[in-house]
């Protein structure tokens, strides 16, 4: 320490440094050193994952549930694949409910909240997985329809589920809302004109609200996939595949896991300082500038 700043100091105390005696001193504030090896414990929390009777949906809800959280899946025409799901998130030992609903209409979702809230009580962990189907076509060629259920099962699907969602947390003063993007959206890929629009209209709805909610400790934040491996993609390639491949810096393609192990970082205390982030998981294929 410099001269100045031990005469500082010894003249007007901590505060001389700019910071509040309070905030240097406070043992809450600074004795933060983890004792035990970090794990992530979910552990009385509850989490509701939009589309997890989908590919990465079934994985990160798994993944939330093998971390102790008590876990709402969703579904939205896929019923069997979210029974099924159940059967194994119980076998896990925490508390589980299936609930359906259109994620694109609000007297879905509000009816999604009262069976989500009769079932395991109020929501810790958000993640806005669900996605609509998407026809991959030019800018010139898509219908109007097309962009607006894009726009519908990204954008109004982030508006309505945090609305419905996040007035809980607000009330308890923690939360963690999850959206999960695409590197696409970074990329701009032909053929994604809708999909692109509607995660790009994802991206400002989760940003503004990561403002609007942090004074209540509610964090919010997205992951970014790149064409990860699932279930759907894992018997085989396709021809594709190599393209892509020589461009990322990680010579290959991640998998569904690599994504539900974000999302549970994220969801953890772990992360509870972090908010507003876009994070890419996708071997170095997008990365954003600060
Ligand atoms: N897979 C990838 O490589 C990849 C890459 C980048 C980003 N992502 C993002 O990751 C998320 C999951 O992708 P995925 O590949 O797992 O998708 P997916 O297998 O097609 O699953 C989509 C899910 O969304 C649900 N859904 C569709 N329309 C809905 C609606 N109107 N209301 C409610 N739910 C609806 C589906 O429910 P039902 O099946 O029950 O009808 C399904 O559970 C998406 O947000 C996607 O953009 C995925």
């Amino acid at each position: 320490m410099t001269r100045s700043i031990l005469r500082r100091i010894a003249e007007r105390g901590l505060e001389g440094l700019g910071l509040g005696a309070r905030q240097a001193l406070d043992p809450a504030r600074t004795a933060r050193t983890p004792q035990a090896p970090l794990r992530i414990d979910l552990a009385g929390k509850t989490a509701l994952v939009t589309g997890s009777s989908g590919e990465l949906g079934r994985v990160i809800a798994r993944t939330l549930a093998a971390c102790g959280a008590d876990v709402a899946l969703h579904y939205f025409q896929g019923r069997e694949r979210a029974l099924a799901l159940e059967r194994e998130v119980a076998a896990l030992g925490v508390r589980c409910a299936v609930v359906q609903g259109d994620v694109s209409a609000a007297d879905s979702v509000r009816a999604m909240k009262r069976a989500v809230d009769a079932a395991l009580g109020p929501v810790d962990v958000l993640v806005l997985n669900a996605v609509s189907q998407y026809r991959w076509q030019g800018v010139l060629q898509q219908s109007i329809e097309d962009f607006e259920s894009q726009y519908r099962s990204s954008v109004a699907h982030s508006v309505l589920l945090t609305q419905a969602f996040v007035p809980a947390m607000v009330e308890r003063g923690r939360g963690r809302v999850i959206g999960i993007n695409t590197e696409c959206a970074m990329q701009a890929f032909e053929n994604q004109g809708a999909y692109v629009s509607g995660k790009r209209g994802m991206d400002g709805v989760l940003r503004v609200l990561a403002k609007e909610v942090g004074r209540h400790q509610i964090t919010v934040n997205q992951v970014a996939p790149g064409w990860m491996v699932s279930d759907k993609f894992r018997a085989a390639g396709t021809e594709r595949q190599p393209d892509y491949e020589r461009d990322v810096p990680l010579r290959r393609r991640g998998y569904d896991q690599d994504v539900a192990n974000a999302v549970a970082f994220l969801a953890s205390d772990l992360a509870a300082f972090i908010t507003g982030v876009y994070l890419p998981v996708c071997g170095g294929n997008v990365m954003p500038a600060i």
